[in-house]
């Protein structure tokens, strides 16, 4: 969906299509190059780095592995709490493997943190995170990303992956909603 078909749901495009894709191609070079002559696999987190992983790993020339973790972090509302559950653990074993975590955005980082013990646990040889977004929050969190698309501020956004009560993920943009959507 496009931001027109949001009409007066659309309160603000905070990043556009074509930002989007002009920093992917720049975030897929960079990984490239690190990346060039190992082993990589990209482990999105189900379900909002699906959009970026599609892009992401179709920028990118390495021949890379993928696979998809999904993890619920019990918490109220819209704070997570940093104890999660496994839903869909990887498929493969990762040991001796670089490991390059694909997320949609990175806020408090509670869940990023235990995921990334978590997958350091199964020895790898190395793990790192690219998030697409990262909210100001996420300078207190121990977790520092090794790529990030944008900086945005502190406000809940949807779309190009990014979900308001499971909608708006096929939003192309990344967008704020207006006040009403959410009474
Ligand atoms: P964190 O553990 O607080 O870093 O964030 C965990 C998850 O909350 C993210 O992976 C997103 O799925 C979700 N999240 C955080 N901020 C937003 C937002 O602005 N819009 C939609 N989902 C968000
Ligand atoms: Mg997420």
């Amino acid at each position: 969906m496009h931001s027109d078909d949001l009409g007066v749901d659309l309160e603000r495009i905070l990043v556009d299509e074509e930002a989007l894709n002009r920093r992917i191609v720049e975030l897929a070079a960079q990984v490239d190059a690190d990346y060039a002559g190992r082993d990589l696999i990209l482990v999105g987190v189900l379900k909002g780095a699906v959009m970026l992983m599609a892009d992401l790993s179709r920028a990118m020339k390495h021949p890379l592995e993928m696979d998809w973790m999904a993890v619920s972090s019990y918490g109220s509302g819209t704070t997570s709490s940093g104890v999660v559950r496994i839903i869909k653990d990887l498929d493969r074993d990762i040991t001796g493997k670089h490991v390059l975590v694909v997320e949609d955005i990175l806020d408090s980082g509670l869940t990023l943190s235990w995921l990334l013990r978590n997958l350091n646990s199964r020895g790898p040889a190395s793990v790192e995170v690219l998030t697409m977004l990262r909210k100001p929050e996420a300078v207190r969190v121990a977790v520092t990303p090794a790529y990030v698309g944008f900086d945005i501020p502190n406000e809940f956004v949807v779309g190009y992956g990014l979900d308001y009560a499971e909608k708006y993920r096929n939003l192309r943009v990344v967008a704020t909603l207006a006040p009403h959507v959410y009474s």
